[in-house]
């Protein structure tokens, strides 16, 4: 009586996804079995691209209703060489994402030990940002159309859509990250610049929100500058809040500048709590190495480390972070990060890492 029991779904969908959740759930499994403080039960989705060949949709009616019924959604990608990318994009995650008003997409990076960073200067120290991500309109709303396709007057409309509810919440939240952090400091990403009406409307919520948070140090810069700070200047960088767009582009950069796009993970936070967050490694499909049995599954470790510690368990997401660094620190690492060893190799050693320090 009084011990925790969480019911995860798991959808590992397409390409890699499986081979990575799979060693997520392997090094789960193993962290709460060792801890022996919670219960985590896996629920598995078989909603992805051979779904939708069979059924010709992504999700079932029911889909929502019985993601609801859980308390966390691990998630690893979607996207297949054969269905164009927005069918499954919108099909899938996107369909998850925005009615479970996921709206606060939060990426941390930061140089995990015995990694290096591509930058020459970048020392561990240097670079440690989260990367507050609008997760429900902006220029994904999907609003806009296209008419007289094929012909020579053919034209299309993709419509950014920014509400003052939208914004709003997203600034508060990642002024509240930026709080909760030591060095208590915010840049707030846009192009109000070149786009006078969306991102203007923008810096005014950022602005008025800003107000509510005295303490947080604050300050504004145009996108493209804020690429060329990232990788000149990474150590006046701490939080970070972007636009759905613009905060999609960064944070790959920002995994890159990290070592690989394959250790990056991500939080879809409803903040609320009405409903259940999902997380996922910020990488995609990865068609290229399907099958091989070398994908990272260090970014679904991180966002594993999310999750528990989203559902209260932050001891335990600091261990498992924990014993990820003590073995990539020891070299054991994939071939995206110049080392040599299989997925199951790196899942199997942190496993006994995470043994060896419970
Ligand atoms: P991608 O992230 O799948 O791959 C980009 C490059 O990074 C590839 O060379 C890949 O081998 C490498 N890479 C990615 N993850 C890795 C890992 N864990 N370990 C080692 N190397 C890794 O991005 P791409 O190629 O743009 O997209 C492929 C498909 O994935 C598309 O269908 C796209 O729509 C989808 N996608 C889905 C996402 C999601 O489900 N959240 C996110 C990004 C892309
Ligand atoms: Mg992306």
């Amino acid at each position: 009586p009084g011990r925790p029991s969480y019911k995860i779904a798991s959808i590992p969908a397409d390409g890699i996804g499986p081979e990575v959740v799979s060693a997520g759930i392997q090094v789960l499994t193993t962290l709460a079995q060792a801890l022996d403080e919670f219960d985590l039960n896996f629920e598995h989705f078989d909603w992805g691209s051979a779904y939708y060949r069979e059924h010709g949709r992504y999700l079932p009616d029911d889909a929502l209703e019985r993601l609801k019924g859980c308390n966390a959604i691990l998630f690893g990608a979607v996207g297949a060489p054969d269905i164009p990318d927005h069918i499954s994009l919108w099909g899938l995650r996107l369909a998850i994402c925005q009615p479970l008003q996921q709206y606060a997409n939060v990426r941390p990076t930061r140089i995990l030990r015995g990694i290096s960073s591509p930058l020459s200067n970048c020392s561990r120290k240097d670079l440690d940002w989260v990367i507050v991500r609008e997760n429900s309109e902006g220029e994904y709303a999907g609003h806009g159309g296209t008419s007289h396709l094929n012909e020579a007057w053919s034209v299309a409309t993709e419509v950014s859509i920014f509400t003052r509810h939208g914004v709003e919440r997203i600034m508060r939240f990642a002024f509240e990250m930026a709080r909760s952090r030591p060095r208590k400091k915010l840049t707030i990403v846009t192009k109000s610049n070149a786009q006078r009406n969306g991102m203007v409307f923008w810096d005014l919520c950022a602005v008025k929100i800003a107000a509510e948070y005295p303490d947080v140090h604050w300050d504004k810069m145009l996108v493209d500058a804020m690429t060329t700070r990232m990788v000149l200047h990474p150590e006046t960088i701490d939080t970070v809040v972007a636009t759905n767009l613009h905060a999609d582009i960064l944070s790959d950069l920002a995994a890159a500048l990290a070592g690989s796009i394959g250790i990056a993970p991500t939080s879809n936070l409803d903040p609320t709590g009405a409903n259940p967050s999902m997380f996922e490694p910020i990488h995609g499909s990865a068609f290229d190495i399907t099958g091989k049995g070398i994908a990272n599954p260090v970014g679904t470790f991180w966002s594993s480390a999310e999750m528990l510690a989203w559902l209260g368990h932050r001891e335990a997401a600091n261990l498992l972070m924990e014993s990820v660094e003590n073995v990539t620190e020891t070299g054991i690492k994939t071939l995206d990060l110049g080392g040599n060893n299989k997925t199951v190799e790196v899942t199997e050693r942190v496993c006994q890492e995470i043994e060896r320090l419970v």
